[in-house]
């Protein structure tokens, strides 16, 4: 085996949600963490900004010498991931592309709604990723941006502020034909109980650190 370590990066915490499935798929393995937190947020910047974060991120974690790095962060996976690749001398991997195959898998010709940052819907980088997959899958995004700052601030699924964000952002989707949400940013997993009570038990939700962490 390799004992070079992963690289994992983010714009803050909330790449911790994809280290734990790391750690529960890959127990053997060490993991080199990143969480940008002086400069989170990154879904609220421009393309630029969030490309030469990235570049940072993943440049600093070269310095541990790894064997593979793996951009957690849905913002820097979606705008970022060719520029990435050409400056790291180890493979890379991001999110999006296995939370949208695994979406697409489940959903078919049905609808997928992707819930991520400003700068990720705007990029289109998941309905492009779906479509690539050779399904005819409807996909509707949904912007969620105050889910980051609840989660950095410590409020978990529990806390009425977050079950009344969540009512406010997804009830407006409850009569789509829904068969798959998708979880396109590190820090809504902590809110996926809230997430899962608001879109009903019929919905497949797709954790997008959970599938990349697969592909690693
Ligand atoms: N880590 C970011 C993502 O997964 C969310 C937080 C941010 O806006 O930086 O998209």
């Amino acid at each position: 085996m390799n004992s070079k370590p992963i690289a994992v990066f983010d714009s803050g915490l909330g790449g911790l949600s994809v280290v734990r499935h790391l750690r529960q798929i890959l127990p053997d393995e060490d993991i080199v963490y990143f969480g940008d937190t002086a400069r989170v947020p990154y879904g609220t910047k421009t393309r630029a900004t969030v490309v030469n974060f990235s570049l940072d991120d993943a440049t600093f974690l070269l310095q541990f010498e790894p064997k593979l790095v793996v951009v957690a962060c849905n913002t820097a996976s979606a705008l970022a991931m060719p520029e990435i690749i050409r400056a790291m001398p180890v493979p890379v991997i991001g999110v999006v592309e296995p939370g949208a195959r695994t979406a697409a898998e489940i959903a078919g010709e049905g609808t997928i709604v992707v819930l991520g940052t400003e700068a990720t819907v705007n990029s289109g980088a998941y309905p492009a990723a779906i479509a690539a997959c050779g399904v005819n899958s409807r996909v509707i995004q949904k912007a969620c941006p105050l889910f980051v700052p609840l989660v950095e601030e410590g409020r978990d699924a529990g806390d009425p502020i977050v079950r009344m964000t969540v009512e406010s952002y997804l009830s407006p989707l409850k009569t789509e034909p829904i068969r798959a949400i998708v979880l396109g940013c590190t820090h809504y997993p902590l809110l996926r109980e809230a997430i899962a009570t608001v879109i009903g038990p019929a919905v497949h939700i797709v954790d997008s650190g959970r599938e990349a962490s697969l592909a690693v």
